[in-house]
């Protein structure tokens, strides 16, 4: 029961944790999705907007003959990378990796019947797990692979699981391959905490959802108006935090796990952490792992990078 196992020992722990990966269950990943299309939630729009602009020339620079996409989703932003790819050549290959079924068979669905070349493989799984085993059954695909890793999702990785999660992608491509990164970049504090603090309320609720979804699937007697959201630039760290603050004292059951946990008022769960880059950092976190930063596009106010690393 790795939910479980992973609710109690971040809530045993000293600041009390949560892993992010669990805000996307059915309805979390449907908050994240309202999220994107959020007047100060700029990531996702931004991204889109460089590939509305760029996609030839990344398709151009890449020389793409295989595409692997980590964590697709809905492949919106994708769909412009193919058609670039498929203005070029006849036919393309397509893989996506995505811890939700749900979510890769109605992409893969949808794309095939929109794009009758594509050649579409879906692998259901987590990053590092879906590579071994995409690794496994493609093999050494012959083609020229670019690996989308997009929207920065890197940026809720800890610099050291960043480092070991490039490394493993570099680990299945040769020389040549490429990666497709998208990064947030440092900015202002007010525009940091705007996005992840909207008027809403969206994000707020994404964040609870954990709490949610410990009640419904381990049995929690969380009341989650008793937590607040809160949301801040941690900026020596270089990172968005986002934090779920008990509001009184109290103590809450967990079915599940036979356990209680006991809250401070003013204590805090630490949900996530969003970390925003500046290139020099991108240019060294792709060194480390083996690859060669080549070119970043950004979008018209440069709040975002794409950033092409070539596997040396
Ligand atoms: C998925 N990930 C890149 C989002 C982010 O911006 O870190 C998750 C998110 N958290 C709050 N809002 C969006």
């Amino acid at each position: 029961m790795p939910f479980g196992d992973d609710v109690l020992s971040g809530l045993s722990a000293r600041p009390k944790t949560l892993p992010a990966k669990y805000f996307y269950d059915e309805l979390g990943s449907l908050l994240f999705e309202a999220i994107s299309a959020l007047p100060e939630y700029y990531l996702t729009r931004a991204e889109a907007e460089i590939f509305a602009t760029h996609a030839d020339e990344i398709v151009e620079r890449a020389g793409l003959e295989r595409l692997v996409e980590l964590g697709g989703g809905s492949a919106t932003k994708t769909r412009y990378l193919i058609e670039a790819a498929l203005r070029k050549r006849a036919a393309l290959s397509y893989s996506s990796i995505d811890i939700s079924e749900a979510a890769l068979e109605a992409s893969s669905r949808a794309l095939r019947s929109e794009y009758p070349t594509l050649n579409v493989r879906g692998y259901r799984g987590e990053y590092f797990e879906g590579l071994r085993r995409m690794a496994a059954q493609e093999g050494e695909v012959g083609g020229r692979t670019l690996v989308l890793f997009l929207g920065s999702n890197i940026g809720n990785f800890d610099p050291p699981e960043a480092r070991r999660f490039l490394k493993a992608i570099r680990d299945v491509l040769r020389p040549g391959d490429a990666l497709l990164l998208g990064t947030d970049l440092k900015k202002d504090r007010k525009d940091l905490e705007a996005a992840y603090d909207d008027e809403l309320g969206v994000t707020a609720a994404f964040n609870a959802n954990i709490l949610g979804r410990i009640n419904r699937e381990l049995g929690g007697h969380f009341a989650v108006r008793r937590f607040k959201h809160r949301a801040f630039y941690n900026e020596p760290d270089g990172r968005v935090e986002m934090h779920l603050e008990s509001l009184v004292d109290q103590t809450i059951g967990v079915d599940a796990l036979s356990a209680h946990f006991s809250f401070k008022a003013g204590e805090t769960i630490h949900t996530e952490s969003s970390y925003k880059f500046s290139i020099e950092e991108v240019e060294q976190l792709a060194r480390f792992a083996g690859f060669e930063l080549e070119t970043s596009w950004f979008d018209a106010q440069r709040r975002f990078a794409c950033n092409l690393l070539r596997a040396s």
